[in-house]
Order: structure tokens, then sequence, then C-alpha cells
């Protein structure tokens, strides 16, 4: 399962990238907004920084003004994916930007129903909202095995994108579901590494080491 860092936060993107664990970048217009910085040069800090995909979504709502934007964020550069929300004029879009050769993300998935109209338009990600899930009571993770099967069955090449992500658990369930990719906000990703026994058992190690004669 490949990770994806949730954040437009370019010093959060570096750090994640320095760790060597970083395959990506998903953004969304709130996230650029938390940046305090206009979306050309957010785009601008992201992509000269990671190699691996990176998601940027459109703002318009209809067709039209979706395939403007979409064509326009493509050319950036080649790892730039175009994030597409899952509406109608979004489905619309994305089955257009697949036939031109455009990858995309879908969005604001929160059911399989709406992730096999994405797989069906030929998305290269679907990206179900895990946590938004949660917050109303739905089993989040439901909809990723659900979605796994069906893509499953049908030999679909979209790639499931596990988001809205709050905690490790929600990385260890996606990757026992087999997602393709999980994508984590900087202090879920920061606590992957935490475990109390690590830090007791170095601290032991190293006491141990001063004992060892020179
Ligand atoms: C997905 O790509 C979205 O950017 C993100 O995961 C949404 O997460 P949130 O529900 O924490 O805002």
């Amino acid at each position: 399962m490949k990770f994806f860092i949730d954040t437009a936060d370019i010093a959060q993107i570096r750090e994640a990238v320095s760790w060597g664990i970083c395959d990506g970048v998903t953004t969304n217009p709130s996230l650029v907004a938390k940046t305090k910085k206009p979306l050309a040069q957010v785009i601008e800090e992201i992509t000269s920084v990671v190699d691996g995909p990176i998601s940027i979504e459109v703002t318009a709502l209809d067709f039209e003004g979706m395939m403007s934007e979409a064509r326009r964020i493509a050319a950036i550069k080649s790892n730039v994916v175009v994030k597409i929300p899952l509406t109608k004029a979004g489905i619309q879009a994305t089955k257009a930007c697949s036939d031109a050769g455009i990858k995309t993300n879908v969005t604001l998935c929160f059911s399989a129903a709406q992730a096999r109209l994405a797989a069906k338009a030929g998305a290269t990600y679907i990206s179900p909202f895990i946590g938004r899930l949660d917050d109303v009571a739905n089993e989040g993770m439901q909809i990723i095995e659900d979605i796994t099967t069906i893509y499953g069955n049908y030999g679909f090449d979209t790639q499931v994108l596990v988001a809205s992500v709050r905690h490790p658990i929600h990385v260890v369930q996606a990757a026992r579901l087999g997602a393709d990719v999980c994508t984590v906000p900087f202090d879920v990703l920061d606590k992957l590494f935490l475990h109390p026994l690590t830090d007791i058992g170095l601290a032991k190690f190293m006491e141990d080491w001063k004992k060892v004669p020179t």
C-alpha cells in the first residue's frame, strides 16, 4: 500500500519526503486555503519536491468548467492528477479525462455505488472518505471492503485511495483490506512511528551499550 500525505503544507510535505515513505500528495480546496497562499504557489512548491502523484482539485461545478481546469492542471507536470468531485458533471468529466489520457482522482466518495460509477468512468483513483463516514456513525471501512471486492470482481484498474484518515488504526485497516493507497494527514503519519516499547527498548540498548568495554 502506498502512502500519500494529505496536506498542502510544504513544510510537512518536505519532512514526510525526507523520511523516505511518502509516495505522493493529495490536496483539496480546504487544505490549500489553510496555507494562505495562492494555488499557483502551492502547486509550484509541491511539484518541486514530490515526484509521485500530486492531486489538485478542480473547483468548477459544471462539466465545461471542470474540463478546462482539468486540462490546465494536467498540463502542469506529468505527475499531477486532477481531483474531481463525485457528481454527475464530475463523472462526466472523469470519463472525458480518461478518454483524453488525463489521470483523475474522484473525490468525496461515500458509497460503493458511487465508487462503481467512478471506475466505470475510468478514474485512476477513487477516494472514499472514511473518517467523515465514521463521524456520522457509519462504518467507514465497510465501504473499502465493498469497493475492493467489487473492483476485484470486475477487474477494474481504478486504485482505491483511502481518504479522510483520522488515526493509525485506519491505516492498518486500509492495508488489511488491500487498499492501493492511503492518504494520511501529517500528524497521523507521524504517529505511525510511535510505540512505547521501541523507546523503552532503545533506551535499554543504549544503557547496556555503555557497559561494553572499548
Ligand atoms: C482526500 O483526498 C481529502 O483531502 C481528505 O482525506 C479529507 O479528509 P478530512 O475528512 O479529514 O477533511
